[in-house]
């Protein structure tokens, strides 16, 4: 499987070229919580998918991440479309650099997983900061709404066995609720679908694109919600 760090220090722009393949996810965001005029923040918000689709509709919006050279994309496409009512900062989701209550809405996409693997070894530790953190910066009434994965490669939920207790956390001590919907993959020619699977998602399951021609990669997301 390809390190996924040094994706996001060194090969931004091929990670916004794979993601550039799935649907536009913001209409999912709006039908949770309405966007306009609200106060957002976008935890690892990487080269921007969901903050640039809802700068313009918000009253502001912070892209924060770890990865410096993920939100010089974001800021970069923020600034050729003019607007000014954005900041991006690097940041960690367990100490976030944002006032008490001043968030009406949090969005976050396939990025908290990061510190939820039951690979790392103090993941339920990391979890707990992370909500706690959610929870002191959101307003009274706020909302947030998280993107994970369910599987790529898959035409059903299929959560991978090291996210799955960090989903029951969600669900079980935080409040969440879960839906999901399908975010596939669609590529141009069956070489590309070959060369960007196998830069993110690693050799396997480029070889079972290859095997099944798969120019459209099939890919499970969940939506976990919580309305203050
Ligand atoms: C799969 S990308 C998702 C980016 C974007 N949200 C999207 O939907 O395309 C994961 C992002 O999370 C960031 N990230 C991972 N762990 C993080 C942490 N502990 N704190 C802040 N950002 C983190 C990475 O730098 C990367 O930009």
């Amino acid at each position: 499987m390809p390190d996924h760090t040094t994706i996001y220090e060194k090969e931004a722009l091929t990670y916004h070229e794979l993601i550039s393949k799935q649907a536009d996810l913001t209409g999912r965001i709006q039908e949770l919580r309405s966007c306009c005029g609200l106060d957002i923040v976008d935890l690892g918000a990487g080269t921007g998918r969901f903050t640039t689709a809802l700068a313009a509709k918000a009253k502001s919006i912070i892209a924060l991440d770890e990865s410096e050279a993920m939100l010089r994309i974001t800021a970069d496409k923020l600034e050729r479309a003019g607007l000014t009512n954005w900041r991006t900062q690097a940041a960690d989701h367990r100490r976030l650099p944002l006032e008490d209550q001043s968030v009406d809405l949090i969005v976050s996409g396939w990025s908290i997983c990061y510190l939820g693997s039951t690979n790392v070894s103090n993941w339920q530790q990391n979890i707990h900061q992370v909500m706690s953190e959610i929870r002191r910066v959101l307003r009274p009434d706020g909302t947030a709404i998280i993107f994970e994965t369910l599987g790529t490669g898959y035409e059903t939920p299929t959560a991978p066995d090291f996210l799955q207790p960090y989903y029951a956390m969600l669900e079980k001590e935080y409040g969440f609720s879960r839906q999901w919907i399908r975010t596939d993959y669609t590529f141009d020619h069956l070489q590309q679908a070959e060369r960007l699977t196998r830069f993110f998602f690693g050799d396997a399951l480029a070889e079972k694109v290859i095997e099944h021609n798969l120019i459209r990669l099939p890919e499970c997301a969940g939506i976990w919600h919580l309305q203050l």
